[in-house]
């Protein structure tokens, strides 16, 4: 059994953050199912928001994510979150992050779509792995932070799981060590699961493959609160490609001056609301989904090529060599774009110190649900709020289950195995993989009903079966771990949304096409699900 002062599973923003200030306290474990850089972190193209322009305010910040969230984020949330953003941007830049900066030095601040102004720090197209290079180089210098690479979180240990008469708390992890098939046991008093969204539950997606709604399955398992599932936001301009099928074109490039047009060259954003190709994003997604319906065209396009060419190429290196080599000049040329599931802005449960509703666990980042984001993420809150509720996190797990208090001595039950085998048919899982982003994609995407929600749960539930079926009689695997994982959160997703008898953010149902005030006033604050 390895014993720490803070589990941290998971390696992006919010994990690395963490795990830097903790490091200075006690002894980190950094668990991750992957690389270390394998984060959605790692992906993320436009940068973070922070108010830094002397004509912006806090407040204004705080009025477009109320804007964009559709009524659901808690003001006092949002103003938290906005207003500690100075502090954390000068951290990041203490850690070697290099935001642009224009000739005098002042830092260059972008525009995204839902933001009445600049205010995007950003480095080129490719602002998440600036800040994950420079995170993770820290990290790994620091004496008091162990990678625990490959390793794949299974399950947490909660003192209700293991029988104990104290009251529920969490009390480590079992992880499996992907290279040697061995699960190992990880003990501490303080975990924080930093582990990312859950993009790959849908066929199209702008997240990596490791997005497979690891943390919100193991807490819900666990008995947590999860909020807010059924708001998945889908990206307007994901790459349509049949080589690349998850490459994001950021939405910086509309705030820029890039346009949508369909085929003829028609700028139809106009047509759905007054901000055109820079209305926030579940209006832009759920417009191009029905101009691609009503033309039965694959996508529509994104055209840039009225700006300077040195312009483009400097801004947006990454799209530009990434299209080139996929023989799209994007100086020239439109680009084809289509909507792909992007950001979970549910998750588990937490106030905005990442505390859950299980003593001793603590979520950040996309895994968890603060409420910041509310029915709609505005663009680039997200790495905002992994970066200040971290540090909200070390504060609370500090002062709730203080270091100097010794851990109390308890012997966690090493994994038994039992009477497993190898999976003997690899095909089933791929096979049930396939079938759930497939049912996900045609069934619960940007535009839902009732009935194709119900046909959606009916699958789901077999599908789960079958898993938990191959859960109990094989020898875990990553992929098997996985698909236990997508089963539990696509199911999530579909009983979140079936509970919301309304349209609102990104939840569009035709049944109910209208936003309902006056009937979800009380309690659609959080579409909380308490755990069986
Ligand atoms: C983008 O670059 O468009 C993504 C930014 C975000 O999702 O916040």
């Amino acid at each position: 059994m390895k014993n720490y002062d803070f589990i941290v599973v998971g390696s992006g923003i919010a994990g690395l953050s963490f795990a830097l200030r903790a490091a200075k306290l006690g002894k980190v474990a950094v668990i991750t199912k992957k690389n270390a850089s394998q984060t959605n972190t790692s992906w993320a193209q436009g940068g973070i928001s922070c108010v830094k322009d002397p004509e912006d305010s806090f407040e204004q910040h705080v009025a477009d994510t109320l804007d964009a969230g559709a009524g659901l984020c808690p003001r006092e949330v949002v103003h938290t979150i906005v207003s500690e953003g100075p502090e954390v941007i000068d951290e990041l830049i203490s850690w070697g992050v290099e935001f642009d900066r224009k000739k005098n030095g002042d830092l260059e601040l972008g525009r995204e779509g839902g933001h009445g102004k600049r205010r995007i720090l950003h480095h080129k197209d490719t602002t998440g792995r600036e800040i994950q290079d420079k995170l993770e180089a820290e990290a790994r210098e620091h004496k008091n932070i162990d990678f625990y690479e490959h390793h794949f979180a299974i399950d947490l240990l909660t003192t209700a799981k293991l029988g104990f008469a104290t009251p529920p708390r969490c009390v480590g992890i079992y992880a499996l060590d992907e290279r040697t098939g061995d699960v190992e046991t990880f003990r501490s008093d303080r975990v924080i699961l930093c582990t990312g969204g859950s993009g790959r539950v849908y066929l199209y997606t702008t997240n990596p493959n490791i997005a497979t709604g690891d943390g919100v399955a193991m807490a819900w398992r666990a008995g947590c609160e999860i909020a807010n599932m059924e708001f998945v936001q889908f990206h307007p301009t994901c790459l349509y490609h049949h080589k690349e099928k998850s490459f994001l074109i950021t939405e910086a490039m509309r705030g820029e001056g890039a346009e949508l047009i369909d085929k003829d060259g028609r700028q139809f954003m106009k047509e759905y609301d007054r901000r055109g190709s820079l209305a926030p994003r579940d209006i832009v997604a759920r417009a191009i989904d029905l101009e691609i319906k009503k033309t039965g065209g694959p996508c529509v396009y994104l055209d840039i090529t009225h700006k300077p060419k040195k312009f483009v190429i400097d801004r947006f290196p990454n799209i530009y060599e990434t299209c080139k080599r996929l023989d799209i000049d994007i100086t020239k040329e439109p680009i084809p774009v289509v909507p792909a599931a992007h950001y979970q802005c549910g998750g588990v449960s937490t106030d905005v110190n990442g505390a859950t509703t299980l003593p001793g666990l603590w979520a950040v980042g996309e895994v968890a649900c603060t409420g910041l984001h509310g029915a709609n993420r505005l663009a680039s809150n997200s790495l905002l709020e992994g970066v200040v509720v971290s540090k909200r996190a070390l504060e609370n797990c500090i002062s709730k289950m203080p270091l100097k208090i010794k851990p109390e001595k308890i012997e966690l039950p090493e994994w038994e195995s039992g009477e497993v085998t190898d999976v003997d048919e690899l095909v089933v899982i791929y096979h049930n993989w396939d079938e759930i982003r497939r049912l996900m994609w045609d069934y619960v995407s940007i535009v839902r009903t009732g009935k194709r929600l119900q046909r959606a749960a009916t699958r789901l539930h077999n599908l789960q079966r079958e898993v938990q079926e191959f859960y109990w009689n094989f020898r875990v695997t990553s992929e098997l771990l996985e698909l236990r994982n997508l089963v539990e959160v696509a199911t999530l997703i579909v009983d979140s949304a079936t509970r919301r008898k309304e349209s609102r953010g990104a939840h569009y149902t035709l049944d109910f096409p209208e936003r309902n005030d006056a009937r979800f006033q009380e309690n659609t604050k959080l579409n909380r699900i308490i755990a069986r």
